[in-house]
């Protein structure tokens, strides 16, 4: 079967922006004591930020300060730190809720992570509004953390899946769009920016569409969180989750925000401790939101460190960090070309229509595993694989790609290593 060919790597960012310098965001490299590792006497060189983010020091030090000091169970104790623990919990959801600009903590729920996030809404819309039946509107773009969960309710519930499909420029098909987001369409979720393609996806315009309809709207936020300002006014969204340690917080903690007039009406996701009212041998009563999502004791330090983490990532400065990283991708996008001329296919839209610090991209012939092996020998550390997106791979007529993906503490001396790295590889494979 052909496939349509991707987007050619002649389209460089727009002239504005300059290459990047220093030693990432404000000299922020020295932040991050893992960077200064080497492997095989090689400095690590460290670009694999959309699978996870590097940790700086003062965030790391959050969470021993937390075991510490304030370590107790919350919202059970009387005693004065379990008070002080609960505090400090409920002033990390405080915190979450003016990064998002929410209008109320309580539409804050704390989770292990994006994936949990988006299980417990496709499990509670199965067990709440949508349990006759539903159509539930996807995309091609997607991670597998925003299709399995939903298709594994599907089956179960009756619900009809549907996908919008990708441009051969990696944005949403304005045809699909036109023809799928119609009335009837129950959910529509969908990612802010594709983890494979950079892809920075018109969410206010997109929920606007989906309200017309009559859909609800859930945002995958794992992969914009780290690059872009969120605010769930302006997004205008029904649901948005995101991932701590993606945004340079811990693993294990994540955020659902859902709109509060529809999280009230939603059941409990997992049953447990905290979660309830009143218990008896025949039923149970529930608290409200957001404690009747949160079952058990809760990652309490996680949520801690995750707000010291958005403390972090809003002293950088968002601003800041795009230009920083703008710059990067296009001395890697226009470094790879020379380098690899037809023989390289990159993904996703130019950089001058909004594609985030995220590269993508095939050189022929090559097999992007042994291209990340030859560049682990070489400290660069990059990823390679179906990135959770095989509905993607499948589009592009690809089993795998590798992928560059910048932080604020990456800077030019990274590029030139993979730039320098990426040289060998194509001469090793005489490409081109
Ligand atoms: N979702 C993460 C990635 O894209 C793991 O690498």
């Amino acid at each position: 079967m052909a496939h349509p060919s991707p987007a050619r790597p002649e389209a460089p960012a727009s002239a504005t922006v300059s290459p990047p310098g220093g030693r990432g965001v404000g000299g922020c490299r020295r932040d991050f004591p893992i960077l200064s590792r080497t492997f095989g006497g090689h400095p690590l060189v460290y670009l694999d930020s959309a699978a996870t983010s590097q940790k700086p020091q003062r965030v790391i030090e959050v969470e021993a300060d937390f075991y510490r000091r304030l370590n107790a169970n919350v919202h059970r104790g009387v005693y004065a730190l379990s008070e002080e623990a609960t505090e400090a919990y409920e002033g990390a959801r405080a915190r979450v809720a003016r990064f998002l600009h929410a209008r109320d903590p309580a539409e804050v729920v704390f989770v292990r992570g994006t994936s949990e996030a988006l299980n417990l809404m496709a499990e509670v819309l199965g067990r709440g509004p949508l349990k006759e039946g539903g159509r539930i509107l996807l995309t091609d773009m997607e991670h597998h953390s925003n299709l399995v969960p939903w298709q594994l309710v599907a089956a179960d519930r009756g619900w009809e899946l549907d996908y919008v499909g990708v441009t051969d420029d990696g944005e949403l098909s304005p045809e699909d769009l036109d023809g799928k987001l119609t009335r009837g369409t129950s959910v529509f979720s969908f990612t802010h920016v594709s983890n494979v393609l950079g892809t920075v996806n018109p969410v206010p315009a997109l929920a606007a569409r989906a309200r017309e309809v009559g859909a609800l709207t859930i945002l995958d936020a794992a992969q914009s969180a780290p690059h872009l300002p969120l605010d769930v006014q302006a997004l205008g969204v029904d649901a948005l989750a995101f991932s701590g340690h993606k945004i340079f917080g811990p693993t294990g903690i994540g955020v659902l925000w859902v709109r509060k007039e529809l999280l009230e009406t939603l059941p409990p996701y997992q049953g447990g401790g905290e979660m309830i009212m009143e218990v008896t041998r025949e039923r149970s009563t529930y608290k409200d939101a957001p404690l009747r999502f949160e079952a058990g004791t809760p990652n309490t330090a996680g949520a801690v460190v995750l707000s010291s983490a958005l403390d972090y990532v809003e002293h950088l400065g968002y601003d800041r960090m795009a230009h920083h990283e703008q710059g990067l991708l296009k001395e890697a996008w226009e470094g790879l070309s020379a380098l690899a001329g037809d023989d390289l296919t990159i993904y996703g839209p130019p950089l001058s229509r909004g594609h985030v610090g995220v590269l993508s991209f095939s050189l022929k012939g090559v097999h992007p595993h042994d291209l990340a092996t030859l560049l682990d020998a070489e400290g660069v550390a990059l990823r390679a694989g179906h990135h959770c997106a095989q509905l993607l791979m499948r589009r592009y007529g690809v089993s795998a790609l590798s992928r560059v993906s910048y932080g604020p503490y990456n800077d030019a001396e990274d590029n030139r290593a993979f730039l320098q790295a990426m040289g060998k590889v194509c001469r090793l494979f005489q490409r081109p």
